[in-house]
């Protein structure tokens, strides 16, 4: 079949953010958007020529039409075989996982995580390598700065391929696989958990559980594990079927847009155990009865409870969180006498300590925990890893987490975002903090006396890769913090961060509501950024 070459000239808006490529569905449907940024990423790439890719999508979409362009140009560029997630669906943690299984030489995956989908709303795609863990940093700039040269691109004009038949089809000369998109990664977590005893649990009569898949990919990921696998009654899991527009919700695991699930976990019909994921399945949150365990928190806990989990009995090698993730994870690492790596926010920092073996947890603030087993983070394996651990000690969530705040004292943690604000006022702002962050240092408020102040910057301990402007943090005498950075991944405007937290360690206290015992902390946060004046807001529009 004949390469057809295609001129086209560049898009200057083309360099991946946190996580990939994301941008309005009608910003990729211009003619050659697409197309332009997978070429620059197949020509950032080398030696691939006869090997595997991977490619699958959160089911958003978008996901099937960009996915056939994918293929006919993999079959141009000289790829040997793709294997795709039936359906065009792969949850990126099962991506990972299947990159990592056939030994792929990479993936595409097809998302723009918990952004919210359909004609109107967000698409994404980012390119992950053969450990299965998003593109570092070199690979991604090299993609933009090919991006910003194209002037062709390779691809095949020929029939699409049904995308819903699992089996062996061709494209040109390259081989088509379609697979179970739900198998391989079920498989994996039935060789880590200790599946016996969840049945058990998940049949006693008195344990129930719900995990919200927010009309997002986990749908089939939860219905066949949990259900098929682990025996848990029909009607676990809520919003199952994957749409396109997530049935026009926001797929975000969290308070705000978890809204039933949070609601149902109240009350004579509550369940024992909540949990929910995102759009393309790698975040997570978890839910006790009237209780919610901070992602923070949560990453402690499995870290502290990881040899009840036969995947992990050996013990953990290390942990990582990202810089803005509170501490109270380290607090678990120095209690086992392990190393607590503090990298960037985003998943790619965790890559190179995950491929030396240096950790076995990591974890982010923002819904998201995973460990050594993939390279992404994990929805369904964090709330797989909660079961596991619930099963065994056989009591709540919350006194699970309340004997762990008691031994390690509680990290008391918020984050407060400001969405879609100016650019501009969004950039003053830590222009602004920038500039002044010396003067910071020694500085008091009250009882906050600042003790350090800087723009976080991670040099990679495996590769030496320095990282820089990774967002401003002051740091008090108290182990207290506030921290200030700008979305990664948003399409509208800026989103400013804003992170807070303070140790506790009075047992009367503990249970008391974050916004009230960081009331001060959030207060003299707008103060220090201006928040206000920058960016026309009084408060912000979603707290976690
Ligand atoms: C956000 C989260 C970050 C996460 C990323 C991808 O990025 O804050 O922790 O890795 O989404 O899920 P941000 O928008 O803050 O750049
Ligand atoms: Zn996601």
């Amino acid at each position: 079949m004949e390469i057809t070459n295609i001129q086209t000239t560049p898009f200057d808006d083309q360099r991946p953010g946190t996580s990939g490529l994301r941008k309005k569905v009608k910003v990729f449907q211009q003619p050659h958007y697409l197309e332009n940024f997978v070429q620059s990423i197949f020509s950032a790439l080398e030696g691939f020529q006869g090997k595997t890719l991977v490619v699958g999508g959160d089911g958003r979409y978008y996901n099937r039409e960009a996915l056939q362009v994918i293929l006919k140009m993999a079959a141009a560029n000289g790829f040997g075989k793709v294997l795709v997630g039936c359906g065009a669906l792969l949850s990126t943690p099962a991506a990972s996982c299947v990159i990592r299984k056939y030994h792929a030489f990479g993936g595409i995956i097809l998302s723009a995580s918990h952004n919210p989908g359909g004609p109107n709303a967000d698409f994404g795609i980012k390119y992950n390598t053969g450990n299965g863990g998003p593109a570092p940093e070199k690979i991604t700039d090299a993609i933009y700065n090919l991006s910003l040269e194209i002037s062709e691109y390779h691809t095949l004009e020929t029939a699409d391929i049904n995308l819903d038949l699992i089996g062996e089809q061709m494209i040109g000369d390259m081989h088509v696989e379609i697979i179970n998109p739900v198998s391989d990664y079920a498989d994996l977590m039935e060789s880590i958990f200790d599946f016996n005893a969840m049945r058990t649990l998940l049949s006693s009569g008195d344990f129930t559980m719900r995990f919200d898949a927010m009309n997002a990919i986990t749908g089939p990921y939860a219905y066949e594990i949990l259900v098929q696998r682990l025996g848990a009654a029909e009607g676990t899991v809520l919003r199952g079927e994957p749409l396109a527009d997530f049935g026009g919700a926001h797929p975000d695991p969290n308070l705000k847009h978890a809204e039933e699930l949070v609601a149902s976990m109240n009350g004579g019909n509550a369940a024992n155990f909540g949990a929910a994921s995102d759009g393309d399945g790698d975040r997570n949150m978890i839910l006790g009865y009237d209780f919610y365990v901070s992602p923070s928190d949560s990453l402690a806990v499995l870290a502290d409870n990881a040899t009840l989990v036969p995947g992990y009995a050996q013990g953990l090698t290390g942990v990582a969180r990202s810089m803005p993730t509170s501490q109270a994870v380290d607090r678990v690492a120095d209690e086992l006498g392990i190393e607590c790596y503090e990298t960037p926010t985003g998943w790619k920092f965790f890559g190179n300590l995950l491929d030396a073996g240096k950790i076995t947890l990591c974890g982010e603030e923002s819904f998201g925990t995973g460990s050594d087993h993939v390279r992404e983070k994990d929805g369904l394996w964090a709330v797989l890893f909660w079961l596991n651990i619930l099963a065994v000690r056989k009591q709540s969530v919350a006194d699970i987490v309340y004997e762990h705040w008691r031994k390690y004292g509680r990290d008391v943690y918020t984050r407060h975002d400001y969405e879609a604000v100016s650019v501009e006022g969004a950039n003053a702002l830590m222009e602004q903090l920038r500039a002044h962050s010396s003067e910071l240092i020694e500085q008091k408020f009250d009882e906050y006396e600042v003790e350090h102040c800087d723009d976080f910057r991670y040099t990679d301990p495996i590769d030496h890769s320095v990282s820089s402007h990774q967002g401003i943090r002051i740091l008090f005498t108290s182990s207290a913090r506030i921290i200030y950075r700008l979305s990664g991944t948003g399409t509208d405007g800026a989103t400013l961060r804003v992170y807070i937290e303070q140790p506790e360690n009075n047992s009367e206290k503990l249970d008391w509501d974050p916004q009230d015992s960081l009331a001060k902390l959030i207060a003299l946060s707008s103060a220090i950024a201006d928040i206000e004046k920058h960016t026309g807001r009084k408060k912000p529009d979603v707290i976690t």
